[in-house]
């Protein structure tokens, strides 16, 4: 393989940047050819493709969001789409490619790889949802910025006796949503993958009041449901003075933290090494303190367990 190109796609992620910074790098220390596809798949099919140096990609690391921007394709959802890519990259000379993204994105790079251009995923959310890894990069920041974020609720909610609901991104994922629970102190975390049982949080507000408590966080991953209702519902049960914040896009800025900028470079590194040696159709993943890679398909159908033990954790501190 002489020449291979990188592309973003999905919902962007901190540290996208430093995956991309560190393709480029090592395709260049490896003596490939790099291009960049602006916008995903969708600038792939427009041909969206620009030549990329080690020096494009200066100072870039520390910045959130993606310099390839990022999109979330229709048209490369189907047959069409997909073959009609597949020949644009035969066009441009692209070889192999670096897709950076969440699952829509890996299942992009195995219908490409099925049209002969071999693809290495490097999973980047902020969901942390994929099931073949343990950490996707962004996890960490966005983890933080809601930190940050729900400490400064936290004072005004104390300073007026209030129950706070705080809304952070997860459409179909708590894994930002528990740890973050944990990371604040909320006294409970509600989250797609476990029922909601919404007498249950009023009964455990009312007890630990008792106990002297008087203001409370509630964490609420986004796929839940209305988290505004949900603190009407707080207030009307409990007598709690209730708000709902909704976080929202905050947790997909900001700079990527120090973990998130190593990820990113390990895994962005590894795809390259493995497209340089004609291997595609894999996916980079984190296990056990390894950077490792799987097939594609089988990366796809794995499952991810929710961690009891971290929902025991949450439950057993927030007395
Ligand atoms: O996948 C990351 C994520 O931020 C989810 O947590 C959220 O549900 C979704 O993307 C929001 O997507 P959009 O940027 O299209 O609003």
């Amino acid at each position: 393989m002489k020449t291979i190109a990188v592309l973003t796609s999905g919902g962007d992620a901190p540290g996208m940047n430093a995956a991309i910074r560190a393709v480029v790098r090592t395709a260049v220390s490896l003596g490939l050819k790099v291009k960049g596809i602006k916008h995903g798949y969708d600038g792939l099919l427009k041909e969206e493709i620009i030549d990329l140096n080690a020096r494009s990609v200066s100072d870039i690391i520390s910045r959130g969001g993606t310099v390839l921007y990022t999109s979330r394709s229709k048209e490369f959802k189907t047959d069409e789409g997909v073959k009609k890519a597949a020949e644009i990259c035969k066009k441009h000379g692209i070889e192999g490619i670096v897709t950076i993204g969440g699952d829509g994105t890996f299942m992009g790079a195995k219908c490409l790889s099925e049209q002969g251009i071999p693809c290495v995923g490097v999973p980047a959310t902020i969901d942390n949802d994929i099931a073949s890894t343990e950490y996707t990069i962004g996890f960490d920041t966005a983890l933080n910025t809601a930190a940050e974020m729900i400490d400064k609720i936290r004072d005004t909610s104390q300073s007026h006796d209030r129950c706070s609901v705080v809304e952070v991104m997860g459409h179909k994922a708590g894994y930002m949503a528990l740890q973050i629970a944990i990371a604040v102190g909320a006294v409970d975390v509600l989250v797609p993958e476990l029922p909601v049982d919404l007498k249950a949080i009023i009964e455990h507000i009312k007890t630990v009041r008792k106990s002297g408590k008087s203001h409370f966080i509630v964490v609420v991953a986004e796929g839940v449901g209305d988290s505004h209702e949900i603190a009407r519902i707080i207030e009307l049960e409990t007598g709690l003075e209730s708000r709902a914040t909704v976080l929202g896009h905050v947790q997909r800025g900001g700079s990527p933290t120090v973990r998130d900028r190593v990820r990113a470079t390990q895994m962005g590194s590894a795809a390259v090494h493995l497209l340089n040696k004609d291997i595609g159709n894999r996916v980079i993943s984190y296990k056990q303190g390894k950077i490792v890679d799987f097939d594609i398909f089988e990366a796809h159908e794995m499952t991810k367990t929710f961690d009891d033990g971290m929902v025991e954790l949450a439950k057993e501190t927030a007395i």
